[in-house]
């Protein structure tokens, strides 16, 4: 059974007998763990003898009229989750702990890649995520840290984070978990009725819909427009109020045109965002043009 620490002096001393010795890693996440935060302890667990599981629902990212209060949190069971995998420690801090003033008034802004997207829809989202990463990464300091694709603007914006800020830390990408019906694992989808969440494979599917359209033949700027409307017109017919549906480069630029308006690009990532009934989901699917 891990052992949980929920103050940072305590955590500090604990890591103390592993540093220099031991290859640490860390495994951020808010708890309510399901089959993808599980996974990515144990891709942690193959790079590193010491994993940390930090559970902690940070005020400082949700937006006001969001689901800080009804997010749920259930230690008890995540505990037990993390027993299964073989998890070395659980870092479970209050808020106060985390954040003597509330909110803080140093700031970690990650600039234009975290002003799009998930961003855009949700002003300050990633403000709150850099500075919380920063801490856990200032309080753990891991040897590697690992992340799931399926929050694929917050992985950009933490390897950018690690870059910019010299963080030794290596972070690795854990491929999205899915149902068997394809919906990406979250925490959200409990907010989904029953016939919302018979709905919400749709997702899934129209993104592989979409890569393949893009996938095959010369693609030029308006064959993707084109396709991305029909995408948008299909999942709204389905009943989900779209966020965003987007197209961008694998580091989240703009993918570019060139003469005879083809796109250069030959690797590139669909990104979604959409509402469906209480819950919002998120997926992205990766095209590769032969
Ligand atoms: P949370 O939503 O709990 O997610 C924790 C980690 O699990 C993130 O890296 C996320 O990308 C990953 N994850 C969630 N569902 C997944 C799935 N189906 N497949 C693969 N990975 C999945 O993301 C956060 O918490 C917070 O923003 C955090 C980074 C902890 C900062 O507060």
């Amino acid at each position: 059974m891990p052992i949980i620490y929920h103050h940072i002096s305590a955590m500090r001393t604990a890591l103390q007998t592993h540093r220099g010795q031991q290859r640490i890693a860390l495994v951020p996440t808010m708890g309510n763990l399901h089959k993808g935060h599980l996974e990515l302890v144990t891709l942690a667990k193959q790079h590193a003898d010491i994993v940390i599981v930090s559970i902690f629902v940070n005020p400082t990212q949700f937006g006001e009229g969001e689901d800080f209060d009804s997010y749920p949190r259930t230690l008890d069971s995540d505990v037990a989750k993390l027993t299964s995998v073989d998890a070395d420690y659980i870092f479970a801090p209050s808020i106060d702990e985390m954040y003597p003033v509330l909110p803080p008034p140093t700031c970690v802004l990650a600039g234009a890649i975290a002003n799009q997207l998930c961003g855009q829809s949700r002003p300050g989202h990633f403000d709150g995520v850099g500075i919380v990463v920063s801490k856990l990464f200032n309080i753990i300091q891991p040897d590697l840290a690992v992340f799931g694709q399926k929050d694929y603007q917050q992985l950009a914006i933490i390897k950018q984070l690690v870059r910019d800020l010299s963080y030794p830390i290596e972070i690795i990408g854990a491929p999205i978990v899915r149902a068997d019906d394809g919906l990406a694992l979250s925490s959200r989808n409990q907010y989904l009725t029953n016939a919302e969440r018979q709905i919400a494979p749709v997702l899934h599917q129209a993104l592989q819909r979409l890569a393949q359209q893009l996938a095959t033949g010369k693609l030029s700027q308006q064959r993707m427009q084109a396709s991305l409307a029909e995408t948008r017109r299909y999942l709204t017919d389905a009943g989900f109020t779209i966020d965003y549906l987007e197209i961008k480069t694998d580091q989240l630029g703009s993918i570019t045109t060139a003469e005879g308006s083809n796109i250069v690009e030959k690797r590139f990532i669909i990104l979604v965002a959409a509402w469906l009934g209480r819950a919002r989901l998120l997926d992205n699917e990766f095209v590769t043009i032969n």
